[in-house]
């Protein structure tokens, strides 16, 4: 898929004030500083699109961006973020679920795991968590270029063992670098096919 068109529409932190729900939708969501806001500007080719940092905690709101008039992005803030205070983490937490389990447009929710780090229980917990509420999901491993090409086959596949141990078939992977440009076109191509199965919510 050719990206012809990416705009910032809007931030917030409340579902119901996102855009109509009448194009289809894919969320970024990951822990703090996996690479989410990098990933969304790599897929798009616009480095200013959204925000990134250093610093874990970058994005603290719902960000949506629209997508060469069609479809949406959504980059939201991270989670498991150690160094925000124990309430604002819960708030972190209610807007994430509360956009997931209320957003009708929602066709993939995109989970970003850094290839570099072994299986993290609240990554764990958070698909999982997906899966009982029946939101498909696909994981992105990120920071493919920190990694040789042996380290990284032995990363994913630890990765997919570990996911069999719960899961009965695998989601769809993707294996990216923002850095490198890596992973681009399949993720571009799944949105696309999924696109194409949208259904305009009621
Ligand atoms: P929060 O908004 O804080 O939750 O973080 P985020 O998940 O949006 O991460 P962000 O895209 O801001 O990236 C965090 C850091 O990782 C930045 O320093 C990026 O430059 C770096 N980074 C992101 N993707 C890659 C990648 O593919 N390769 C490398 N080497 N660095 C990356
Ligand atoms: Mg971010």
């Amino acid at each position: 898929m050719q990206i012809n068109e990416a705009r910032f529409l809007v931030s917030n932190t409340d579902v119901e004030k996102c855009p109509a729900p009448s194009m289809p939708e894919y969320a970024f969501i990951g822990r703090s500083n996996v690479g989410k806001s990098s990933l969304i500007n790599m897929l798009t080719g616009n480095k200013n699109l959204a925000k990134t940092s250093g610093t874990p905690g970058k994005t603290q709101l719902i960000n949506h961006f629209l997508i060469n008039n069609t479809w949406y992005m959504a980059d939201l803030p991270g989670y498991g973020f150690a160094k925000v205070s124990k309430s604002q983490k819960k708030d972190f937490e209610k807007i994430i679920s509360d956009y997931i389990l209320k957003r009708k447009n929602l066709m993939t929710v995109f989970v970003l795991i850094d290839i570099r780090h072994k299986p993290l229980a609240n990554d764990l917990q958070f698909m999982a968590w997906l899966g009982e509420n029946q939101i498909p999901l696909a994981i992105v491993f990120t920071k493919a270029d920190k990694l040789n090409r042996q380290e990284l086959r032995k990363n994913s596949e630890h990765y997919k063992a570990m996911l069999l141990e719960s899961w009965q078939e695998l989601p769809p992977l993707f294996l990216t670098s923002a850095e490198k440009r890596l992973g681009r076109e399949e993720v571009l191509s799944y949105i696309e096919g999924t696109n194409e199965v949208f259904v305009k919510p009621l």
